[in-house]
């Protein structure tokens, strides 16, 4: 891939002199959704695809931003100046893509660090990642991002800060009030292993996944976000609003404080039957995802995967972020052979479903589901056995990785 960004880079920009290149994973989410703006935990895992980035200095202020993934786009050019204006926030609709990368140096402007990044760049992205799918392309270019102007400007700033940058960004700049699990599972990613992230401390332990005989498929339903953002942004709301109902008669920082016991106590006081199961959703999750760590540490797979199928229930009738193709997957996935634990992931309306299934059996599970899918949605799905990956890193050093 490295060979491959260095020749696109000549096309792009003239010449490949003093390129760099570098790497960043996707996430998957294996349990714990939507608990991550509601204080609770999550249980992600950095996958093998992922988005690169080639980058050069320049000798002015000026930022090129291309993206092999979006030729039509063409070079999208802005500069420091305009970026770190802080006067309002400048932000282009029609730059599209480019807004996660120019939504992160937009970022640490506004944490002082515009004296250290003092020239401008040429980078070229390119992403493996099926895009609004559910598997964070987008958190991906802004932890590949960050990570890059790290690297180019020695800025002294750890992996766990950059994940907060780049949310910072994202809830700021692009408008998407998301928590911190997709950049903290790419900045921290580790291989072979998956994240137990209190989204409320930021404490964190890494588990090591220990599947057995089985593997992780992810499904795409081809089927893109409509109103993602919109209703995300919709369903955080609604967790607040149940949040400060029950604080007027408990004293709890976040729904992920409430045990189950001390929720079914108080709920009635919310007063209002779609935030109770907003709520409910939030509470219920995030202990699922506290018992999804101890199944996976103990090598319980079939607990795991329990816990797995509960997730995409209470996501179906409780939050209602599933649908026809989310469920569909995961109907016609729980019925097949070899098949321990199936749920959506990410953030709903469309996008993936990850699923646990033994080797021996993952042939007939992405032929019987993909028929299903098809059968009754008209559209293909695609399958992937997804390989657990590591956080950010330059490409130039990464030589036990098969640069292709
Ligand atoms: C999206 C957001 C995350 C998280 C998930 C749902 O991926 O970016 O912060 O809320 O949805 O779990």
């Amino acid at each position: 891939m490295k060979n491959i960004m260095m020749k696109w880079f000549k096309n792009i920009y003239g010449d490949n002199d003093d390129v760099r290149v570098y790497f960043a994973p996707g996430r998957v989410n294996l349990i714990g959704e939507h608990t991550d703006y509601n204080g609770g935990h999550v249980l992600p895992c950095a996958l093998e695809l992922g988005t690169y980035g080639a980058v050069r200095l320049r000798n002015d202020k000026v930022i090129r931003l291309y993206s092999m993934n979006y030729i039509e786009k063409g070079v999208i050019i802005s500069s420091l100046d305009e970026i770190s204006s802080t006067e309002e926030l400048i932000y282009h609709r029609k730059d599209d893509w480019a807004n996660y990368p120019k939504g992160v140096l937009w970022a640490f402007a506004q944490h002082s660090f515009m004296d250290i990044i003092n020239r401008g760049m040429d980078i070229l992205y390119y992403g493996d990642i099926p895009n609004g799918a559910g598997l964070s392309s987008s958190a991906s270019i802004e932890v590949l991002t960050a990570y890059i102007i790290k690297e180019m400007f020695r800025i002294d700033i750890s992996l766990k800060e950059i994940s907060l940058l780049c949310q910072y960004a994202e809830n700021k700049y692009v408008g998407v009030n998301c928590g911190i699990m997709d950049q903290f599972a790419i900045a921290m990613g580790k291989k072979d292993h998956a994240i137990f992230l209190n989204t409320d401390t930021l404490e964190y332990e890494y588990t090591p996944l220990n599947l057995g005989n089985n593997r992780i498929v992810i499904v795409n339903s081809n089927k893109r976000r409509e109103l993602g953002d919109s209703k995300y942004n919709e369903r955080r709301a609604e967790c607040d609003e149940a949040l400060r109902r029950l604080q007027t008669v408990v004293n709890k920082k976040t729904l992920g404080d409430f045990t189950i016991d001390e929720f079914e106590r108080y709920k009635s006081i919310i007063n209002d039957d779609t935030l109770i199961r907003r709520a409910r959703h939030a509470v219920y999750e995030n202990q699922r995802t506290i018992n999804a760590m101890k199944s996976l540490q103990a090598d319980d797979m079939v607990e795991f995967g329990e816990l797995m199928m509960e997730s995409h229930i209470s996501l179906k009738n409780d939050y209602e972020v599933t649908g026809l193709h989310l469920d569909t997957l995961y109907e016609s996935a729980i019925r097949q052979e070899g098949v321990i634990g199936a749920r959506m992931t990410g953030a709903g309306f469309g996008g993936c479903t990850v699923n646990i299934v033994d080797v021996s059996h993952i042939d007939s599970f992405i032929n019987n589901v993909g028929k299903e899918y098809e059968k009754i949605t008209s559209l293909k799905a695609d399958f992937y056995v997804a390989e657990s990956g590591t956080g950010p890193k330059n490409l130039q050093y990464a030589n036990n990785r098969v640069l292709y």
